[in-house]
């Protein structure tokens, strides 16, 4: 329904330089509702399929006035879900669990667009952000740039240094454990797995991404365009290339696989490994991952191999590349996202689920997405490997620490070691705060609107006060200084800062936002959709027994000669506590910080 306001209503509003403010400024539509202007100082907005109606889309139609008295918020669902074990054990072996699974899926899914509508340069639908896949998308559009303040309306006109934010509100003090028990395995897979679609565009500027697949296409292993996966192909057997250490499988030398790798001046050529991320040269958990799937892409081509003798090296390397695909989205929804989400509903991957509802089969990575998904509160201070503690000097760019120890040494100590929480704030480390600068300074770039008007979008009610936003008195007051009012607060910092959930690794809005991408991305590729899912596509019966029955343990114990301690959580108090004791006598060595 659109209705035109009266330009008058709006005199009142401080005003411009012209003498008036553009209406859409203050967010007037509600419950997803679309501003548009309309004459020089009117708009509308359009409230067509919101369920509600009126000037500004605030009166609920019949049946939505309904279902809003009858909906329980998002935190009695969290409640339910992460509480009650004995009901949940009953029900995990019933057909409830696929139907709640099917609930989660397409009630989450359903609050992304898709197709997608806008993108940073067009805050309106559009066939440009349609059609150009190397905008990322946007789920709301940007600030409109006449705005009287950044955030539109509301807060300063100049928002706090982000360095200063960063710095107050971000950095840590003392490492904060996740509750939820999370190590360094999950950290490393998390950035090795995001860092395929995650691909912000150097060249063409924030707002653009280089990784054109929009989702889990494993450019990560197999590069993000052609040129580079046929480097990186051995062009037999369907196989990656690779190099031999110690009589075990790594990736090429750059040498062999002449692919642009980052690696600081000092690393020789013949130290560089090839991979399909230019970056995971960095850190030896990106690595140790990067190794364990190139393992899985060979082996997986032996076994198809054997049940088909006479395919060529292309049939085997596209089955090989479609099976790990099928095996990555097992292992994020069963093992990733379970272990993320804390509920005792046992998540399951059965695209089947979906079959009989509506479902877009297609994805685009958007904006929101990516700057939610920088969890650097997870890296710890310092990485411990077999009782050896290592400072991010030591760590970061060391090309030889994943053949001194060996895939087996770095999974366990990784799987042993916790990483840190993600929500509640100050907890990141010195070293990565400069990641954490760059996010906010980026989403000023690309006008992200306010944290509040992104909880709204996502059906949670916006904060009333910074102390409601974070549980911590000292907090509040300083945000309140810095930003004035809550609804100016930045959709990044307030993601970082909101009180966690009750034993909780972040708090409500990194929920309530993050799983309806993941799951989106997740079910919306395309081996997901009927034509696809079935066990042709993977080579036949095995191929799809592969794919339905993959595990991390798995994805490690299938490609090293001895099978470690593997998980995305420490392991049980018992050896924890034994741990804590072995790791207070290396407390005495004087530790090279940066
Ligand atoms: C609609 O929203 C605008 C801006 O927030 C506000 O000034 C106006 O009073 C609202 N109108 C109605 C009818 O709610
Ligand atoms: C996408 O948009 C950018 C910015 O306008 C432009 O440089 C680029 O060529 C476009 N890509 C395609 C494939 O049209
Ligand atoms: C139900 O699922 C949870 C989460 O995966 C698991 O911890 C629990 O053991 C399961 N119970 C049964 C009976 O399968
Ligand atoms: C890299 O790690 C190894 C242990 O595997 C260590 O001996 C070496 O000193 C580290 N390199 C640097 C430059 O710190």
């Amino acid at each position: 329904m659109l209705l035109l306001l009266p330009p008058l209503l709006l005199s009142a509003s401080p005003a411009g330089a012209s003498g008036t403010v553009n209406p859409c400024c203050y967010f007037p539509c509600q419950h997803k509702g679309v501003c548009v202007r309309v004459g020089t100082e009117g708009y509308e907005c359009d409230c067509t399929r919101t369920g509600y109606f009126g000037v500004n889309c605030t009166f609920p139609e019949f049946w939505m006035r309904i279902r809003a008295a009858l909906k329980p918020s998002p935190a009695f669902y969290h409640f339910i879900l992460t509480h009650f074990r004995w009901f949940w054990d009953i029900i995990n072996s019933t057909f409830l669990r696929d139907t709640l699974m099917r609930l989660v899926l397409t009630i989450r899914a359903n609050l992304i667009p898709s197709p997608p509508t806008y993108n940073s340069a067009h805050g309106y639908i559009s066939w440009e952000s349609y059609v150009n896949l190397s905008y990322f998308t946007r789920i709301l559009p940007p600030v409109p740039e006449d705005c009287p303040t950044p955030s539109g309306t509301k807060g300063p006109a100049q928002l706090p240094d982000a360095r200063l934010v960063a710095e107050r509100f971000l950095l840590r003090k003392t490492f904060q454990p996740d509750p939820q028990g999370s190590n360094l395995m999950f950290a490393f897979f998390a950035q090795h797995f995001t860092h395929q679609f995650f691909k912000t565009s150097g060249k063409m500027g924030h707002g653009f991404t280089r990784a054109l697949g929009h989702g889990v296409d494993l450019g990560n292993i197999y590069g993000d365009n052609l040129e580079r996966q046929n480097e990186l192909r051995l062009f037999q057997d369907g196989k990656l290339k690779y190099q031999l250490v110690n009589g075990e499988m790594y990736p090429p030398r750059v040498l062999e696989a002449p692919v642009h790798m980052i690696y600081p001046k000092r690393v020789p050529p013949e130290q560089q490994r090839a991979v399909g991320q230019e970056v995971f040269g960095l850190l030896p958990g990106l690595m140790m991952y990067a190794t364990l799937w190139l393992r899985e892409h060979n082996r997986v081509c032996d076994v198809l191999k054997g049940e088909h003798p006479t395919w060529g090296d292309e049939q085997l390397f596209q089955t090989a590349r479609l099976i790990l695909i099928g095996e990555t989205i097992k292992i994020v929804i069963e093992d990733y996202v379970q272990h993320l989400s804390g509920y005792h509903l046992q998540l399951k991957f059965d695209p089947e689920l979906i079959f009989g509802v509506q479902f877009q089969y297609q994805n685009r990575i958007s904006v929101e997405f990516n700057q939610l998904y920088h969890w650097h509160p997870l890296m710890p201070d310092f990485f411990i490997i077999q009782d050896q503690e290592y400072s991010y000097e030591q760590f970061v760019y060391n090309t030889t620490m994943l053949t001194d120890y060996g895939v087996e040494a770095l999974v366990e100590a990784f799987s042993k070691q916790q990483a840190g929480q993600i929500g509640g704030g100050q907890n990141i480390n010195k070293n990565l705060l400069k990641v954490a600068i760059g996010v906010i300074e980026e989403s000023r770039l690309l006008r992200l609107q306010p944290f509040n008007e992104y909880r709204k979008r996502f059906n949670m009610v916006p904060y009333t006060s910074f102390q409601e936003l974070t549980g911590d008195e000292e907090m509040a007051a300083e945000l309140q200084k810095l930003y004035g009012d809550i609804d100016a607060m930045e959709f990044y910092p307030g993601l970082l800062v909101e009180k966690t959930q009750p034993n909780s690794i972040f708090g409500e809005s990194m929920v309530e936002i993050g799983a309806p991408f993941s799951l989106k991305g997740l079910l919306g590729n395309p081996i997901c959709s009927p034509e696809y899912w079935k066990p042709s596509t993977f080579g036949g019966a095995t191929g799809f027994e592969m794919v339905n029955t993959a595990t991390l343990q798995k994805l490690v114990c299938l490609n090293v000669k001895r099978c470690p301690y593997v998980a995305f959580r420490v392991p049980d108090s018992g050896d924890v506590a034994a741990m804590a004791t072995s790791h207070s006598s290396r407390e005495k060595e004087p530790s090279a910080e940066l």
